[in-house]
């Protein structure tokens, strides 16, 4: 199995099937804001897409740039905030702003962006790939579950993460990272679902081992929960 036919197919559809999401540019424009790829990643972090956007639009409507975001009141932002949780994370994202108002701008690479207050992982590769094209693997629960199924990894979770994280960065092409790790988030999110996955209408149906094998909807497996 090449991997780069199963993101070119996976591009295809992305191409016709991406769903409209404010911070979005359409599928293969160039030019996504790295502080609107920022402010969505990290209010995505245990929010659902459909809570987000409204959150979104309101602060990118109050707040158009980082500069903005760095000059507001803490008051404010907490504020506006509200009902998102984890007030912790608005006091990173206070932080973070007023760190990339200071350095000129958001750094462009998975390393520059990891040093700044509250960027972890995931939200350094995402915004890297999504932002700045570089050829960064994001890997959130759906693209877990999407390698796990692509893959027929049986060991289950959490000690099958590195495998997937491997597998996963496989499949990025060097060509439109940002759009492979958005199509891989949509494909988990609507037809690769953790139940009942639609397989019959699957744009990587054909690659997809678990599939053939008929254990889609088993995987990926979890560990027994330990007694405490
Ligand atoms: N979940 C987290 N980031 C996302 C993105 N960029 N697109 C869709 N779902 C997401």
């Amino acid at each position: 199995r090449d991997p780069l036919v199963i993101s070119a197919e996976l591009l295809v559809w992305y191409d016709r099937h991406a769903r409209v999401l404010p911070w979005r540019v359409p599928p293969g424009g160039t030019g996504a804001d790295p502080y609107r790829v920022w402010l969505s990643e990290v209010m995505l972090q245990q929010t659902t897409v459909a809570a987000v956007k409204a959150y979104f639009e309101r602060f990118t409507l109050l707040w158009p740039t980082v500069q903005d975001l760095a000059g507001a009141e803490d008051a404010q932002v907490m504020a506006e905030w509200a009902g998102l949780g984890y007030y912790a994370r608005a006091r990173n994202l206070l932080a973070c702003a007023r760190a990339v108002a200071d350095l000129g701008g958001f750094p462009a690479t998975r390393e520059g962006l990891a040093a700044l207050p509250g960027i972890g992982p995931y939200t350094s590769a995402a915004i890297a790939a999504i932002a700045f094209d570089q050829p960064e693997t994001v890997v959130d629960g759906n693209v877990e579950r999407v390698a796990a199924r692509l893959f027929a990894v049986e060991t289950p979770l959490p000690a099958a993460k590195p495998e997937l994280t491997a597998l996963a960065a496989r499949l990025t092409p060097p060509q439109r990272p940002g759009d492979h790790a958005q199509a891989m988030m949509d494909l988990g999110a609507t037809i690769c679902t953790p139940r009942s996955p639609a397989c019959g209408i699957c744009p990587v149906m054909a690659h997809c081992e678990a599939r053939a094998s008929g254990i889609a909807a088993d995987l990926p497996r979890k560990a027994a929960k330990k007694p405490k």
